[in-house]
């Protein structure tokens, strides 16, 4: 039995009898405000910011705010075991590190720090194209950890497939490629501060490090960042990319391949038939597309279209261990967490990014057992109500 998340509780209230408090508020709804204050306004606008005026930002909140848990008593769930299989990787919860990228605004160690702490606690990271470090010292952080990499993929095949190749070497399983961020969209919390990571040369060491990559430049990127860093912009962005494409990336990629942005039932029966293995229904956390509809909200009708037949994980607002039955309530596999852990690191480093999952997933445990939910299987969408 894995009921390890909820003994978070017990600890913290113990660490008072030695005078101690928790390194930041153990509300990870309230992260945000938590980190508004500790972080450059550049930075904290980059990991806060939605696209637009906010609005896709809001509607995944809301969407989860829809929904309500129905709990169930005498069910003998003191005892939980939330351990699950994702597309052949073990995980002790359905919760996996979504790919955030340019950690190094966020702290100095950066992915380094989230690698460390996603091992400790046994969770699945997913590891940026525009990470801060390579493939090699992220894989040399995480150790025996597992990890997942997320492409954004350059219009140059050669340069797609020496990233693959290493990716692969370096111990990553499953490959997720971003469909929705061909291009960023109209980030006001960005452009009032002209801030973009990228072009300050942040988020760019796996091309920086690349030999297929640097092959094609005139100067090393030592020499002539700015002309690297333009080229590697340039490589993944409005490329033309279709559906069949997809069959480049099966055949250099032996593992199994999920698509992140899907949003619409349609698109999920697509990956199905072109022979993708899984989804994650996400808007990117409300940062593309302004006005879009909650991620939440099209959850159930992309699981009714695919019927099991493809793994769908889901990201997009998770804030809270009630969040996460939610989503799975409705259907998901498994989540992925993306600024609550990126709040935490920017607070704390590698103990902050710990103690933001381990309050996600305490609080996750106790609101399946006091809701009388004793493992995953026993979650469905007659577990919740509409609000
Ligand atoms: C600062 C930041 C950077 C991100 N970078 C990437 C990225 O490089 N690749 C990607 O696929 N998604 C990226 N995302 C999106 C996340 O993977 C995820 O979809 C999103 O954060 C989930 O929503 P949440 O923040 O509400 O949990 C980023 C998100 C944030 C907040």
């Amino acid at each position: 039995m894995n009921t390890v998340f909820g003994g978070y509780q017990s600890e913290l209230y113990l660490q008072g009898l030695a005078d101690q408090v928790p390194v930041f508020t153990t509300d990870t709804a309230m992260l945000e405000n938590a980190a508004r204050g500790r972080m450059e306004p550049g930075p904290f606008g980059y990991v806060a910011g939605g696209a637009g005026s906010g609005a896709t930002v809001r509607a995944n909140a809301e969407a989860f705010d829809r929904w309500r848990i129905v709990p169930r008593m005498l069910t003998g769930a003191t005892d939980r075991d939330l351990a699950t299989t994702v597309l052949g990787t073990t995980m002790p919860a359905p919760v996996l590190l979504a790919p955030v990228g340019v950690q190094s605004i966020m702290h100095p160690e950066g992915e380094l720090a989230t690698a460390r702490a996603a091992a400790a606690l046994g969770l699945t990271m997913i590891l940026s194209s525009h990470a801060s470090h390579t493939f090699e010292e992220v894989a040399e952080a995480n150790g025996d950890g597992s990890r997942w990499y997320q492409l954004y993929w350059p219009n140059e095949d050669d340069v797609t497939i020496s990233l693959l190749r290493r990716a692969r070497a370096a111990g990553f399983t499953v490959l997720v490629v971003t469909l929705d961020t061909w291009t960023l969209a109209w980030r006001p919390a960005d452009l009032d501060h002209s801030y973009l990571p990228f072009l300050r040369g942040i988020g760019t060491a796996i091309p920086f490090s690349d030999p297929v990559f640097v092959a094609g430049l005139e100067k090393s990127p030592e020499e002539d960042p700015q002309s690297a860093i333009l080229r590697w912009i340039s490589m993944f962005t409005g490329i033309d990319r279709r559906w069949d494409h997809l069959s480049f990336l099966r055949e250099h990629w032996d593992g199994p391949i999920v698509l992140k942005g899907i949003q619409h039932a349609d698109d999920a029966r697509r990956a199905l038939d072109f022979g993708m293995d899984g989804i994650v229904v996400s808007n990117h956390g409300g940062r593309q597309v302004d006005g879009a509809v909650g991620s939440l909200d099209v959850l159930p009708e992309i699981v009714a279209a695919v019927d099991d037949r493809l793994t769908v994980l889901f990201d997009s607002g998770i804030r809270t261990g009630a969040d996460v039955v939610k989503a799975l309530s409705l259907g998901a596999k498994a989540v992925c967490v993306g600024r609550a852990y990126a709040y935490g690191l920017a607070m704390a480093g590698e103990e902050g990014v710990r103690h933001a999952l381990r309050s996600v997933l305490a609080d996750f445990d106790l609101t399946m057992g006091l809701s009388g939910h004793r493992t995953l299987a026993d979650l469905s969408p007659d577990t919740l109500r509409r609000a």
